[in-house]
């Protein structure tokens, strides 16, 4: 079964779904709200959209966050069109994220959403003028007509790759990155390799797609997880603990062995070479970005009282794990088998409580960047 069939978060609305353990993202998305504004002034200062805005977020997910990009888009065109004493124009968003993904329970929200909308923005944006649609299917393929979008946004998405790359097996079939789940201290050189040359060619097929969608001058901000060379990547201690549960024959090695994930978080470097080659946008902005793994204002929530701060590791293990379950469960469990689950994420738990006693600043290194579409020009 191809990963496209695979992949997704935890949907619903359980302990464990991405919709009520997604508050990294959620800091991640608002990290990129001053280039939103940014890009959507500067187009409408060139005057690249009029009547209708047509706006796509890529790997929406399920949950609050499913509605936060259009949700600053809206105050940007807010913002913006009042500056300019301008009619807002029409808003036609797209959620795009891949068929496994829990549409229904996104669009379950809908209704909640224009109610918010209606009541701070009043009938400008109400549900009349913002027409919200899903789109299926993996952004490496195509996903709109040609010069059909003015703006694209995606946040920790693209770091996913579309297939698992096909150097982490031998030619003779045998793994290459034992071990690890990810790029691990263990892992061999040529497994970088691997992931990075898998991550190339899948953005590389992104930017030109994405180039093809939008209109001359259209705007993308993105942003991915970054690769941070003196911490372990949070795949690589969900790694650890099944190197543990091998070692107390509670998972056979061969499965460790041949389990990876298909994702690459890249190096900044790496991200700006890759448009660069691509060649159909220019770079506005990128930047980099640390964004904590949990937040003391989550703690609060987590234990329901005042925080005691003997437990913040504790409480802060507990919290990352349900974070990564919502992610991993279900990659990890399609291939591990669903029994093992609460003992592999309450390991987990225990191992990132370790890890924040000796970092407690652990944070996610991120990338954020805006792209510009290269206008095109005709000669007569
Ligand atoms: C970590 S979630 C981020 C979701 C949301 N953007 C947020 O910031 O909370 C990554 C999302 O990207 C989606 N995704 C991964 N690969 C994809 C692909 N090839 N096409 C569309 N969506 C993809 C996953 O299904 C998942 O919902």
């Amino acid at each position: 079964m191809g990963l496209e069939q695979v992949l997704h978060m935890n949907g619903g609305e359980e302990d464990f779904s991405y919709a009520n353990n997604s508050s990294t993202q959620n800091d991640v998305i608002l990290k990129a709200k001053p280039l939103i504004q940014e890009s959507i002034y500067e187009m409408c200062s060139s005057n690249i959209f009029s009547e209708c805005f047509r706006f796509a977020d890529l790997g929406c997910s399920s949950g609050p966050n499913t509605y936060l990009p259009t949700w600053e888009v809206i105050e940007a065109l807010d913002l913006t069109c009042r500056g300019f004493n301008h009619k807002p124009p029409m808003l036609q968003v797209f959620l795009n994220d891949l068929p496994g993904n829990d549409f229904n329970s996104a669009f379950k929200s809908l209704p909640s959403f224009y109610e918010r909308l209606e009541k701070e923005k009043g009938d400008e944006f109400g549900q009349h003028n913002c027409l919200i649609a899903a789109v299926p299917r993996s952004f490496y393929e195509m996903l709109f007509p040609p010069h059909s979008l003015h703006f694209i946004f995606s946040s920790y998405a693209v770091h996913w790759l579309s297939e698992l790359p096909e150097g982490l097996v031998s030619e003779s079939g045998i793994p290459m990155n034992k071990q690890n789940f990810y790029i691990g201290k263990t892992s061999p050189s040529n497994v970088r390799k691997a992931c990075l040359d898998q991550f190339e060619k899948d953005f590389t097929l992104f930017l030109k797609l994405r180039s093809e969608e939008l209109k001359s001058g259209g705007r993308m901000v993105l942003t991915v997880m970054g690769d941070d060379k003196h911490s372990p990547h949070v795949w690589d201690l969900l790694g650890n603990v099944a190197n543990d549960m091998v070692s107390e024959g509670l998972i056979e090695g061969s499965k460790l062995e041949s389990f990876n994930v298909p994702l690459y978080s890249p190096r900044a470097e790496e991200v700006r070479h890759i448009i660069e080659r691509e060649g159909s946008f220019n770079i506005h902005q990128l930047q980099t970005f640390n964004i904590s793994w949990f937040q003391i204002s989550d703690m609060k929530n987590h234990e329901g009282l005042e925080l005691d701060s003997s437990k913040y590791s504790e409480v802060g293990g507990k919290i990352v794990a349900g974070r990564k379950r919502a992610v991993a469960e279900p990659l990890v469990a399609r291939h591990f088998g669903k029994a093992i689950m609460d003992d592999m994420f309450q390991r987990f738990s225990i191992k990132a409580t370790h890890y924040l006693e000796m970092e407690p600043r652990a944070a996610y290194p991120s990338i954020l960047f805006s792209l510009i579409k290269k206008r095109t020009f005709y000669i007569k």
